[in-house]
């Protein structure tokens, strides 16, 4: 479902753009079926229609110019329902003469609207900055887009005091998601995690006072701006340039689904977006509420950041990491006699202390938290003077991270019958997976008929997946009479360089896997496991990746293998950090 979704997408974004009209006139409505009912400004730049989220789901938006576009550029900057997207049949946005935008579903049912009265409209325009209007009789203003932002922030449109950016789900679950950057009561811009079970300020970091880092905080204003060509501007004083300042070009400041603030601008050569600035380090843990509670967020150059579980636990919701872990184990009130403390090394958990205590013992911290009941572990770690150490009592494990070479350790409380192996308390990696990636929404209207395309793709897709049964069939019959002496365990013949490229037979899995183990500094690891006749010919680094991802696959818990969603996630996520 999820290729044909964005081949679907991108066939969709091509074909809008060729229709053309400029406004719509009140009294009349844009239909979901017609490709050719999408409003376009007056220099082309944006369009405004029926945008599909999922599979016979769509959502009225906005998006940029896509005339030259693939899937991957068009991005909505801005969408009506997006947590109600709306029916495939039957949907339409209309525009009555009382001022009142309304889109409605198949079923007849009011999704959305602008609630205006008591005032006449006479058309509904894309004005060239981006804004959908809607103009009153003497050209006034009755309604814009521009004051509803969903995830976005063009050049020109105003941040102002009570405006609110919320992220979406995910990149591909278009609905409000936990991250929002907003004016907060101290008159600072800050980024929150709002998530479904805790909440957490993650930029300006928390750790010093936002004043300490620059930020204005007796502006009441309350405001921000992006001009067109690069520069932010906010009350508090706080700025940036984008690295392309200076040129004109289409730009938008976004919440992304991971939490980060990212500024884009698009290439009027490539046709791509491309990232100007950021609010903080992609390669760090930093936005809180990425894994849940109970969780360690890492970074690792190669998967991007992961996410795991701390030992003990388990994932709460397998597609979903907001949901976070739970503990496998009983802990009856958490402070009898038998409760035990487990060590984790370079680990840090932010915030939800009990109480901090300085300068004491590791013994005397062990039992403050052993009969603290609600106590959930403790850090023991070195004050900043580096003199002493300081004990944190946690009531909540969340905002977990591993951060490498970090001064001080983690005791996680567990149930005292409980045993660990050194590798589930140093495992550390999982891959970081959202929920699953295509919205599916109930049809209400039967198809008369499955279209030749999807009729061509679907026999497609069974004639390739018979190609592979009998291919792997051959390749086991092959294998079993060749080799009736080896043991139990599927057996591939893999090249080897070292012997000189002859063909020997190895158990795959187990050599694959202890090459990766192999330092990564061994520049040729890969070179030695892939196809010689390949050689120099791929890109290592994803290559490295799809190794991983098959050994993931092929992981002998099935707690660890990933969905096929993951995959295509893990992958879609290498390719969009190109
Ligand atoms: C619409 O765009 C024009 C320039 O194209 C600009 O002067 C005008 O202020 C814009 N109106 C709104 C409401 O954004
Ligand atoms: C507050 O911010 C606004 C908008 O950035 C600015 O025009 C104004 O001068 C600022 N006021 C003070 C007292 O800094
Ligand atoms: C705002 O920042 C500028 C330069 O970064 C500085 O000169 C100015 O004093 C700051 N204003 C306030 C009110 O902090
Ligand atoms: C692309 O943008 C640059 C900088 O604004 C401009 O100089 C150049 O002419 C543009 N090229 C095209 C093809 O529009
Ligand atoms: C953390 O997860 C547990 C489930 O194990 C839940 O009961 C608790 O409310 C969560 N706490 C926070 C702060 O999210
Ligand atoms: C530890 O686990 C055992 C078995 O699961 C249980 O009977 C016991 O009550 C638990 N101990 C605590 C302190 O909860
Ligand atoms: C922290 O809480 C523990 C348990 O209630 C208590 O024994 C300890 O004295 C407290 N420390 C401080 C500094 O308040
Ligand atoms: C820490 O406590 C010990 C005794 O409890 C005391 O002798 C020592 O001076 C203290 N160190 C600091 C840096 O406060
Ligand atoms: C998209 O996200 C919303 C809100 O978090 C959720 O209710 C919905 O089930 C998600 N859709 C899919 C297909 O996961």
């Amino acid at each position: 479902m999820f290729p044909s979704f964005w081949i679907f997408l991108s066939l969709l974004c091509l074909q809008l753009s060729s229709a053309v009209r400029q406004s719509l006139p009140s009294g009349s409505s844009l239909s979901v079926e017609k490709p050719s009912d999408v409003l376009v400004s007056r220099e082309g730049a944006f369009f405004a229609g029926f945008f599909p989220v999922g599979d016979n789901a769509y959502s009225f938006a906005i998006w940029h110019d896509n005339t030259k576009s693939t899937a991957e550029s068009c991005f909505p900057v801005w969408m009506a329902n997006r947590n109600v997207p709306v029916n495939g049949k039957g949907s339409r946005l209309s525009l009555f003469e009382s001022g009142s935008l309304v889109l409605t579903d198949a079923g007849d049912s009011i999704v959305w609207s602008t609630d205006i009265v008591g005032s006449r409209a006479t058309k509904l325009q894309l004005n060239d900055t981006g804004n959908l209007i809607v103009v009153g009789e003497k050209g006034d203003i009755l309604w814009q887009s521009f004051d509803y932002p969903t995830d976005t922030l063009l050049p020109k449109q105003p941040m102002k005091r009570d405006t609110v950016l919320i992220s979406s789900r995910s990149r591909a679950n278009y609905s409000a998601g936990f991250y929002r950057l907003y004016f907060s009561d101290d008159n600072v811009l800050h980024l929150i995690f709002d998530g479904p079970t805790f909440s957490s300020t993650y930029w300006p970091v928390p750790w010093s006072r936002p004043s300490d880092q620059g930020r204005f905080i007796y502006n009441t204003t309350r405001s921000a701006f992006l001009d067109p060509l690069g520069h932010f501007l906010s009350s508090d004083n706080y700025t940036f340039f984008s690295s392309d300042y200076g040129a004109i070009l289409p730009r938008r400041l976004a919440v992304d689904p991971d939490g980060n603030l990212r500024l884009y601008s698009l290439n009027n050569v490539t046709r791509k977006w491309s990232v100007t600035w950021e609010a903080m380090p992609s390669t760090s843990c930093l936005v809180h509420g990425v894994c849940g509670n109970n969780s360690l967020c890492s970074y690792d150059r190669l998967l991007g950041r992961t996410c795991s579980c701390i030992p003990g636990y388990f994932m709460v919701d397998q597609n979903d990491w907001s949901f976070g872990c739970k503990p496998s184990f009983q802990l009856s009130d958490g402070c009898s006699s038998d409760v035990g403390f487990v060590m984790l090394r370079d680990v840090d958990f932010y915030g939800y202390d009990y109480n901090q205590t300085s300068n004491t013992t590791l013994s005397n911290c062990r039992s403050m938290c052993a009969s603290l009941c609600s106590c959930r572990g403790f850090q023991y770690t070195m004050s900043y003077t580096k003199r002493t150490y300081v004990c944190f009592l946690k009531n909540e494990l969340v905002n977990g991270q591993n951060l490498p070479n970090f001064e001080g350790q983690f005791y996680l409380k567990v149930n005292k019958s409980m045993r660990f192996t050194r590798e589930e308390l140093e495992k550390r990696k999982q891959y970081y997976c959202t929920s699953r990636p295509v919205e599916t929404l109930r049809r209400r209207y039967r198809q008369k008929g499955n279209s030749g395309v999807f009729n061509f793709m679907l026999w497609f897709a069974v004639a390739v997946g018979g190609i592979e049964i009998l291919l792997v069939f051959v390749v086991w019959v092959f294998f079993y009479r060749d080799e009736q002496d080896t043991k139990a365990g599927p057996t591939v013949g893999v090249h080897s360089l070292g012997s000189g490229g002859d063909v020997k037979n190895i158990r795959l899995v187990p050599w694959v896997r202890q090459k990766m183990q192999e330092s990564a500094s061994n520049p040729t690891r890969v070179d030695e496991m892939v196809d010689p006749s390949l050689v120099g010919n791929y890109d290592k680094k994803k290559m490295e990746t799809l190794i991983q991802v098959a050994l993931q696959c092929v992981a002998e818990e099935r707690e660890a293998r990933p969905s096929m969603g993951q995959v295509l996630e893990i992958l879609l996520q290498h390719e969009n950090t190109e």
